[in-house]
């Protein structure tokens, strides 16, 4: 069986080191906002090359926050795309504020940056940028046009631990961004977490505040916030974590060219592409092809697991489609039909990879 994921070979790997990392938060009885996570703050703050982090319970709040924090809110319009977890749309939701899609780039599923300025009105406050699958937006021209129209910048970093554009990671481009560290993300806890990075002194604080009831002191709440606290426990395993992401994140570039040698060769592939002046940090391995579902069926049969991301837009999806108003996002509409990842993490082996690698071969040549 070769497995999509699998975060528990990941535990396995380093099990020594977060057995004693969890040990000592459950010996030292603070489990909530504790030295685990203010040190997990500052090792992932320097890790971004960011001035400031904060721990939040999970990617959609640290969106929702991020979003708050700069003032996003009722009857404001953002800017992001449909080819997403539906969180980052929900995260937008949340807020108040009303998504508007634009659509992607079909070469690196990502924000086009063509579709922006037609898709600005009055209301538009934001742009929230994913980094999908692993790899970088185009974030100058997006910058750009953002610094024209005056409109935050909030980056969606959940599938991209790590990355770079221009040798500058993601996470230190917008003005705030937002991480996940759900268990199977190329930096994941053992449970849910998810934390914010940004330069900006006002909005650490203020995301400070919202995490934790709009707290200034215990039981004092200087503006309305909620509960989005990361606990001791989770931040104690993504300390320990982060000393390997840059390691992790250069065994899945290993497993991809491993996928490139062996598939680069089948015309029907439609293989990744990494943007010329990024590194990408393959969260997923995701091939293009027209006979997915057929593929899929065929995999599974000799088993391997894979898995789409994502079948179905979210501008299609029953909570989100807008009948009075139909966008029209051909790109995404497409890649949603084709697109398929292939199993990817640092415990996958080789030898896994040349299996799924020739049996996909073998779906062609039969
Ligand atoms: C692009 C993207 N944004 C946001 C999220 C939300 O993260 P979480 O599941 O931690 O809320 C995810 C995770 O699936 C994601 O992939």
């Amino acid at each position: 069986m070769v497995f999509f994921s699998n975060p528990l070979n990941q535990y396995l790997s380093h099990k020594s080191e977060i057995d004693f990392a969890i040990s000592n938060v459950l010996k030292r009885g603070k489990y909530i906002l504790g030295e685990e996570t203010k040190n997990f703050e500052i090792e992932f703050a320097k890790f971004i090359d960011a001035k400031f982090a904060v721990g939040v319970a999970n990617g959609t709040d640290a969106i929702n926050i991020a979003l708050v924090a700069c003032g996003v809110g009722y009857g404001d319009e953002v800017i992001t795309v449909s080819h997403t977890a539906v969180a980052t749309i929900s995260a937008i939701e949340i807020s108040g504020a009303v998504p508007v899609f634009v659509d992607i780039d079909p070469d690196f599923f990502t924000l086009n940056p063509q579709k922006i300025v037609q898709a600005i009105t009055k209301k538009t406050k934001a742009i929230v940028i994913v980094h999908i699958y692993g790899q970088a937006a185009d974030l100058a021209p997006i910058l750009e046009i953002a610094a024209e129209y005056n409109l935050r910048v909030i980056e969606d970093c959940a599938q991209a631990h790590g990355a770079t554009y221009q040798n500058r990671k993601v996470g230190n481009w917008g003005d705030i961004s937002c991480f996940s560290f759900y268990p199977t993300k190329n930096l994941g806890a053992i449970g849910d977490g998810g934390a914010v990075v940004t330069n900006n002194k006002e909005l650490a604080d203020k995301c400070l505040l919202l995490r934790q009831y709009g707290w200034k002191e215990r039981y004092v709440s200087k503006i309305k916030g909620w509960n989005s606290r990361l606990d001791e426990i989770q931040s104690a395993v993504l300390r320990v974590k982060l000393r390997y992401l840059e390691s992790d994140n250069k065994k899945r570039n290993k497993l991809a060219l491993l996928y490139f040698e062996h598939l680069q060769n089948i015309e029907k592939i439609g293989l990744p592409k990494t943007r010329e002046s990024c590194s990408h940090v393959f969260h997923l391995f995701v091939i293009r092809i027209k006979e997915r579902s057929q593929l899929i069926e065929f995999l599974k049969k000799k088993g391997i697991d894979t898995l789409i991301h994502y079948p179905f837009p979210v501008h299609l999806q029953e909570a989100y489609i807008n009948n009075n108003n139909p966008v029209n996002l051909k790109e995404t509409e497409s890649a949603a039909m084709e697109v398929l990842s292939l199993p990817m993490y640092p415990e996958l082996s080789e030898s896994e990879v040349i299996k799924v690698s020739k049996d996909i071969i073998h779906f062609y040549e039969s």
